[in-house]
């Protein structure tokens, strides 16, 4: 008899869309009337086995005619013939949906399985949620589907996922898988019952409580993931054939639903990030040595960012108590990765190895680019520059790490303004996803491809900005802060109005942020930029002069107690209420503390998005997509609202969107 294997190829990631399903769909079908066939082996091509549906097909209008992978797992479920799937590399979503409904799944050792939909504010809609916990127990596969995340495969293996592991499929796939799996009798996974791991078969109301606990609130970010433990619920209490119509129709509500649209809108917004109109083809270089100036908080995390994509990384820092400091740091972070089991010692010790800290700049001679994270200074920032522009090879890149200040005029300095970008990372550098990438007026197109190019070895989300103050991201927390302030100012207690920001899904309330990145930087700003300030009182002065500035000092818009969360954790401080209220008969300002969480949400969410569409408007960022990925991966906005610029858009107060087909170019502001 005939082995006949069917290969997934729809470059690149065998993606299984409409179009690709209906010819999959016929190719099970020729095999299952050809008599001479009696197993089918699915594999991949492409370095992976799929990475799952199409995401584009959720927002078309299902054709009635359409085949989906529904209809390909449904002719495996029905087919007489032996099913096998041979993964190699990814597994996801619908791609492992149909290695669920196959008889037998070997995977090679560099496999990766998962069900990710929940990501998108979806659940696993081709029989996931069904067969899933059939196979692997309800508490494996629920932990597996709310969480999205991937299961190497030797763990898949001991989970019950997958029947085998080989080191790889040689050059005869089919002979490797059969002498993989054994005994020939069909194992669908749909004919067993849902195990509970060891729990009475009445424990089921228990696990299913248990698991909606595990949720956010269904209407914070908690949606999908509520629907998702309904349709596993099913898989208990309805025959199979049910279950699955159970988990199409929560499918079908949870693709119109709007966290996942606004997630998907993510999605897509983050491929778009690298794109950019107008500008001419350019050639992007690798990196393979990097610099760094100053050894303080930003620079010392950058440099770990370096280590971690395994570029070495030279960190200048002239104090000696300083470098001290951030070895200490660095040293500190790679052994808490390793005691988590995120690293193994060997790992830390290369990665620590491959950061060299010294006061002398020569050593940056041969660095492809050298980002500069001094003081937040001019004339320090423009010495550093000079300096390094003499030592640095002629082709080496000069990057700035300023927060605020004008690119432009450290560009000036040098004789390569073409070669200067700013590369604007966020604290801490190490963990913060968000790179701002700013373009001065004269860097070219080598440097803003080689930049991007950086941004993903470094496995940053990198979003393109023009040169204007605060970038993209601080200028828009500036009139947040405004806002914020000016709340608190009409005699909204701070705790209130965190409160409200919390429950829309920020992380973290505004005034709890502020006290955590220091008043003092606020004082600063508003020194340098009176009209970027906070507030229209006296209230970041008074602060200041107070020495209330945030967590640092033990008191900032809230105290902090040592013995209470390590000193972290915010407390509502009356003395603070009251000085808001002086500043504010000071200023003469009317005091209504009774203002509603929906207006408290209104106000500073408005604030964000006319600040975004004043960027847009001058062209500072490029697409509202830019910006709401800026304010979700570096300032905690709430994901499944989509960023601001979109939840403007769903919430009808400015539709920034249909100007998307404007024409788009590089400005400088
Ligand atoms: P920091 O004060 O912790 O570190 C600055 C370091 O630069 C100090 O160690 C200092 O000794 C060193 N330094 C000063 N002059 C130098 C010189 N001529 N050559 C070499 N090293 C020199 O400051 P931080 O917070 O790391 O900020 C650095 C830059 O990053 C600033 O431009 C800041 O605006 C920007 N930034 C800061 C963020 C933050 O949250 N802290 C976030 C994003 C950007």
């Amino acid at each position: 008899m005939a082995i006949k294997v069917i290969t997934l190829n729809n470059p690149p990631v065998n993606a299984l869309s409409f179009a690709y399903s209906a010819k999959l769909l016929e190719e099970v079908q020729a095999a299952e009337s050809d008599p001479a066939v009696d197993t089918v082996v699915f594999t991949g091509a492409n370095g992976l086995f799929s990475a799952g549906a199409d995401v584009n097909d959720f927002a078309t209008e299902p054709d009635p005619d359409a085949k989906n992978v529904r209809h390909v797992i449904a002719a495996v479920e029905r087919g007489k013939k032996v099913y096998i799937a041979a993964i190699d590399g990814n597994c996801m979503g619908g791609g492992l949906e149909l290695s669920l409904a196959c008889d037998y799944r070997v995977a090679t050792e560099r496999s990766k399985l998962g069900l990710p939909e929940i990501k998108l504010g979806l659940l696993p809609g081709a029989g996931g949620t069904q067969r899933l916990p059939r196979l692997v127990g309800a508490q494996d596969a629920l932990q597996m589907m709310l969480k999205g995340e991937t299961v190497k495969a030797p763990d898949a293996l001991k989970k019950g996922l997958i029947d085998a592991v080989v080191p790889s499929f040689g050059d005869d796939i089919a002979k490797s898988v059969m002498s993989a799996v054994t005994g020939d009798a069909k194992r669908r996974v749909s004919a067993k019952k849902v195990s509970l791991q060891g729990l009475p078969a009445n424990a089921v109301p228990f696990v299913i409580a248990q698991a909606h606990k595990m949720c956010p609130p269904e209407e914070n970010g908690g949606f999908a993931a509520h629907k998702l433990v309904d349709a596993v619920q099913a898989a208990f209490e309805l025959p199979f054939e049910r279950g699955l119509a159970r988990e199409a129709r929560l499918f079908e509500e949870l693709v119109r639903s709007q966290p996942s649209l606004a997630l998907r809108h993510i999605f897509f917004a983050e491929r778009e990030l690298s794109k950019i109109p107008n500008l001419p083809p350019a050639q992007a270089s690798d990196v393979k040595k990097a610099g760094v100036v100053g050894g303080g908080t930003m620079g010392a995390g950058i440099a770990i960012t370096f280590a971690n994509a395994g570029i070495p990384v030279t960190v200048i820092e002239p104090n000696a108590e300083q470098i001290e400091k951030a070895r200490q740091m660095v040293f500190g972070m790679f052994m808490y990765q390793v005691q988590k089991g995120r690293l193994t010692q060997e790992e830390a010790w290369k990665r620590g190895q491959s950061i060299v800290f010294t006061d002398d700049y020569s050593e940056l001679a041969d660095a492809d680019v050298v980002i500069e994270a001094v003081f937040e200074n001019m004339d320090v920032k423009k010495e550093v520059f000079k300096k390094l522009d003499a030592i640095v090879k002629p082709e080496g890149i000069l990057a700035s790490n300023t927060s605020t200040l004008d690119i432009d005029e450290m560009a000036a300095v040098t004789k390569r303004p073409e070669k200067f970008v700013g590369l604007h990372f966020f604290a801490p550098a190490n963990i913060m996803k968000l790179l701002e990438i700013v373009h001065g007026k004269d860097t070219s197109p080598e440097t803003l491809a080689t930049s991007f190019k950086l941004g993903k070895a470094l496995r940053k989300v990198a979003v393109l900005s023009g040169n204007a103050f605060g970038f993209i991201g601080n200028r828009m927390l500036f009139d947040y802060a405004r806002e914020a302030v000016g709340l608190a100012e009409e005699g909204v207690p701070p705790y209130r109005i965190d409160a409200a920001m919390k429950n829309f899904g920020f992380a973290m309330g505004p005034f709890a942020m502020f006290d955590l990145s220091g008043i003092d930087v606020f004082w600063h700003i508003q020194q340098a930029r009176p009209d970027m300030g906070a507030g229209r009182t006296k209230i970041v002065d008074r602060l200041y002069e107070q020495k209330r500035l945030g967590q640092k000092t033990g008191k900032g818009f809230y105290k902090y107690d040592p013995s209470v969360g390590k000193g972290r954790e915010a407390i509502r401080d009356e003395d603070v209420e009251a000085l808001f209220r002086e500043v504010a008969a000071e200023a003469g300002i009317a005091q209504h503390a009774d203002v509603a969480d929906e207006e408290i949400v209104r106000r500073l969410t408005h604030a964000l998005i006319d600040a975004g569409a004043d960027l847009l408007e001058k062209k500072v960022a490029l697409r509202p997509g830019d910006i709401d990925i800026v304010y979700i991966f570096g300032y905690g906005f709430p994901p499944h609202h989509g960023g601001p610029m979109w939840y403007g858009h769903e919430t009808g107060y400015k539709d920034v969107y249909s100007n998307q087909a404007k024409e788009k170019e590089l400005v400088h502001a």
